[in-house]
């Protein structure tokens, strides 16, 4: 006897990169930070005492909404903190895209494909339907994006910019088309994950009199700021798409140490930025020796690179199996448009160092 709901017993659950357990790797395959937080975030979460952890976090992180809304030039009320950015992909799924009802397929969610995966499950979770749009052969969005997603009836589309897995970055007049297209009809959520490598972000879109109402962003502290263990990520918006996120919310989303950790991290984001310069110029080292070693590179505005190997040596999975039994863990997908390449995380000059010579030496 299965308990599980239908759709939920089809479902074929997310495969997250591996953790291998040893200090010992060099970890290319999770788009980590290569650098540790800043010290006044480590003497943040040393600040936490036992009066603290005896009650309950403040529910909707106010603080972090506070100090968040200084950094990025908005209110606080278009800002809700979430236990990861994924959290917050699951609140947008739950909250604007309807589950299915019978043979009524309409409600549902858009993304491109491909994309991050999680996107895909969490969809099926809800059991809501997904519309999958083809990128080009270069990449680039399909050019009838919001046509399909209105034409389906899709109520959220999600789009990661800079893109992942590629790291290609859409530019903002495109991504402000395609809102203005959607607007009466979809929520625009813009996974912004990666962004604090990029040349440029969306935030200006949220500040044009906030006559976009139907744009999102989300915002995740695992990449930019060293944080992936704590698990705390952001969503901005209009205040009425927060509101309404804010109303599924768990109570308690955040803990009292994260809310804390995620305060110190913005506030020392001086310190993050420091980290972004010296990602970005290694990811423009690594993208150069890949080239030099007949690589085929996408070029990258992300703290990642997609790569497909030159045809007359070892296939992507070979390089892939072969790297992680010397302990160099990158990321290969075995999926469609994706299985002839590796995504490798840019790592500090030492990585690269021991990537390239392991590479060489094949
Ligand atoms: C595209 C994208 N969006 C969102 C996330 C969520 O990140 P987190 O839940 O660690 O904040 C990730 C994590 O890898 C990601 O790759």
């Amino acid at each position: 006897m299965s308990y599980q709901r239908r759709n939920v017993a089809h479902l074929a659950p997310y495969t997250p990169g591996e953790q291998p357990d040893s200090e010992h790797v060099i970890k290319l395959n999770t788009n980590e930070n290569p650098y540790p937080p800043a010290n006044e975030v480590l003497e943040a979460i040393s600040s936490v005492n036992g009066d603290m952890l005896r009650r309950y976090p403040q529910p909707t992180a106010e603080a972090f909404r506070q100090t968040a809304a200084k950094v990025h030039e908005l209110s606080p009320d278009m800002i809700i903190s979430t236990n990861g950015g994924d959290e917050l992909l699951r609140l947008a799924i739950t909250v604007f895209c309807e589950p299915r009802t019978g043979d009524h397929t309409r409600g549902g969610l858009a993304i491109s494909q491909p994309t991050y995966s999680l996107f895909t499950t969490l969809g099926q979770i809800h059991d809501t339907p997904v519309t999958q749009i083809p990128l080009g052969d270069d990449w680039s969005l399909a050019k009838d994006f919001s046509d399909i997603v209105r034409h389906n009836d899709c109520r959220l589309a999600i789009l990661v910019n800079p893109h992942a897995p590629t790291g290609c970055l859409r530019s903002l007049s495109q991504l402000e088309a395609i809102a203005r297209q959607l607007q009466e009809h979809a929520v625009l959520l813009v996974d912004e994950a990666y962004v604090d490598f990029a040349a440029h972000d969306a935030i200006s879109l949220l500040r044009k009199n906030n006559s976009l109402d139907n744009v999102l962003l989300l915002r995740t502290l695992s990449k930019g700021y060293s944080l992936a263990g704590l698990r705390f990520g952001y969503g901005l918006g209009h205040p009425s798409l927060i509101e309404a996120l804010t109303k599924a919310r768990d109570s308690y989303a955040n803990d009292v140490i994260s809310q804390v950790t995620a305060i110190a991290a913005l506030e020392h984001r001086d310190q993050a930025v420091k980290t972004w310069q010296a990602v970005k110029k290694e990811r423009s080292r690594l993208t150069m020796k890949l080239t030099e070693r007949g690589f085929d590179v996408v070029p990258s505005e992300s703290n990642f690179l997609l790569c497909q190997p030159a045809k007359s040596g070892p296939t992507a999975k070979t390089i892939y199996e072969s790297l992680k039994k010397q302990g160099i863990f990158v990321r290969y997908f075995d999926q469609s448009r994706l299985c002839d390449r590796l995504r490798i995380t840019v790592g500090q000059p030492a990585e690269t160092d021991a990537l390239l010579l392991a590479i060489d030496a094949m």
